[in-house]
C-alpha cells in the first residue's frame, strides 16, 4: 500500500474495500447530483492570502464547539449505516474521535446503539435525532440518549422528506444486504469486509431494532422514513425537543437566514449551515456558499457550524474564516473507516488537522480562534481581466 497522504487516498481505498451498495449511499448526492458537486466545488474556488515572516511559533488549532473542548474546530458528523462502511464503524470512529479529542454525533439510523457507544467510550457523545411521527419513541430516545450521557442533542430539521438518490434504488441498499445474486458477487469481492461482519453481531438499525414497534421494514432507509419520518415538523416541535432534552441543542440543516434567525429565536446552543452532504435539495447552492451570510446575520446569537463538502484542513480553514465557528466532516471520516476501520478515522483526523495546522500558518495566523476573512482574497477575475484593469 502506497502512504496515504490525503483524504482522496481513503475515499480509493474505501471504494475498493466497502461493498457497492454502502459506498455508494455514503458517496452520493440526491438527483442529479449538482449541490452535491458543488459543496467540494465551490472551497476550490475560494483562494487563500499567504503571508511571510509572521512567528509562527505555538500554534492552536483547540477551541470549543457548544462548550465542548476540541482539538480543532471539526466534529464527526452523523451519518446514517456507519457500521455497514466497517464492521462496528460507529465504535470505531467514536473511539478515535474520543482519541483525538474532537466530539462524536451519532445517527438516529447507526447500526451501533446508543448504548453500545456509552459502553466503548468514556467522553461523552452527541446524539442526532431525526422528528419522526412516533412521539413516544422519539421521547425515549431522548431519554436513552440522557442516559448513555450524551453531552449534546443535534436535532436534524431538513429530512421530513427525503431526497432521492438513484444509486441507492439501483443497488437495492438495505441493511444488512439482500442476498442477492449481484450483491453476493460483489461481496466475494470485500472478503476483509466480510470477515469483519462475521465478527459483529451489529448488523441492523442499533437503535431502533427492539424498540420501535409496528415498522413493518426497518432494513432499509427509505422504507423507515416514509413510515416514521413527519412531514408536519415545525418550530413549536423543535420547542418540544428542547424542553424534553433539556440540554444542548444543535439545529442542522439551515441553509436559508430567515431559518437561521428563527433557529437563534429558538434558544438552541448551534446550527449547522448544512444541505446534508448534497442528499436532500439538488439545486440548493454548497453550504460554504450559504454559510458568509448566515453568520453575519445570527453568528453573534448562536453558533454558527457547517458541513457538507470538508475534504481536507484548508476547506476547515475557509469555513471558519467565513464564520463557522465550528464544522462537521461526514464523508471524509467514512472514507477513513470504511479504508482502514478505527485507524482509518484516525489518519482521517490526523491529516486534516496537519493541513489546518500547516494551512493557517503560511496565511499569518497562530490561533485558530482569530481567523477571519481577512485571510481570505476576492474572487478570482481571469488573468486577461485582471491585466486589462492594470
Ligand atoms: C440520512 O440522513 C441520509 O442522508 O441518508
Amino acid at each position: 500500500m502506497t502512504v496515504i497522504t490525503d483524504i482522496e487516498d481513503l475515499r480509493r481505498l474505501a471504494e475498493r474495500r466497502v461493498p457497492r451498495m454502502f459506498y455508494d449511499y455514503a458517496d452520493s448526492g440526491s438527483w442529479t447530483e449538482h449541490t452535491y458537486r458543488a459543496n467540494t466545488a465551490d472551497f476550490q474556488d475560494i483562494r487563500l492570502r499567504q503571508r511571510v515572516a509572521v512567528n509562527m511559533l505555538g500554534r492552536s488549532t483547540r477551541t470549543t464547539m457548544a462548550g465542548q473542548e476540541a482539538a480543532m474546530p471539526v466534529a464527526i458528523a452523523p451519518t446514517g449505516l456507519t457500521g455497514m462502511q466497517h464492521a462496528d464503524g460507529e465504535i470505531l470512529a467514536a473511539r478515535a474521535a474520543e482519541k483525538f479529542g474532537v466530539p462524536f454525533t451519532l445517527s438516529t439510523m447507526s447500526i451501533c446503539s446508543i448504548e453500545d457507544i456509552a459502553a466503548h467510550t468514556k467522553a461523552p457523545f452527541w446524539f442526532q435525532l431525526y422528528w419522526m411521527k412516533d412521539r413516544d419513541f422519539m421521547a425515549a430516545l431522548i431519554d436513552r440518549a440522557k442516559a448513555a450521557r450524551c453531552s449534546a442533542l443535534v436535532l436534524t430539521l431538513d429530512l421530513q422528506v427525503l431526497g432521492q438518490r438513484h444509486k441507492d434504488l439501483k443497488n437495492g441498499m438495505t441493511a444488512p444486504p439482500k442476498p442477492t445474486v449481484a450483491n453476493i458477487v460483489n461481496l466475494m469481492f470485500k472478503p476483509r469486509w466480510c470477515l469483519g461482519m462475521l465478527g459483529t453481531r451489529r448488523h441492523g438499525f442499533g437503535n431502533l431494532i427492539g424498540h420501535a414497534k409496528g415498522v413493518s421494514d426497518m432494513s432499509s432507509l427509505s422504507a423507515w422514513t416514509k413510515e416514521q419520518f413527519d412531514p408536519a415538523l415545525d418550530w413549536n416541535d423543535v420547542e418540544w425537543v428542547r424542553q424534553r432534552w433539556g440540554g444542548k441543542l444543535i439545529l442542522k440543516g439551515i441553509m436559508d437566514e430567515r431559518d437561521a434567525r428563527l433557529a437563534a429565536d429558538s434558544g438552541a446552543d448551534a446550527l449547522v449551515v448544512s444541505n446534508h452532504g448534497g442528499r436532500q435539495l439538488d439545486g440548493a447552492p454548497s453550504s460554504i456558499e450559504a454559510l458568509p451570510q448566515i453568520a453575519d446575520a445570527v453568528g453573534r446569537r448562536i453558533e454558527v457550524w457547517m458541513d457538507s463538502g470538508i475534504r481536507s484542513g484548508q476547506d476547515v480553514l475557509k469555513a471558519v474564516a467565513l464564520g463557522a465557528r465550528g464544522t462537521m466532516i461526514g464523508r471524509a471520516f467514512l472514507y477513513g473507516l470504511g479504508a482502514m476501520g478505527e485507524a482509518g478515522v484516525t489518519r482521517c483526523l490526523e491529516i486534516i488537522h496537519k493541513e489546518l495546522d500547516i494551512t493557517m500558518a503560511f496565511c499569518g495566523h497562530t490561533d485558530i480562534r482569530n481567523v477571519g476573512r481577512d485571510i481570505l482574497l476576492p474572487p478570482r477575475r481571469g488573468v486577461l481581466q485582471a491585466l486589462e484593469a492594470a
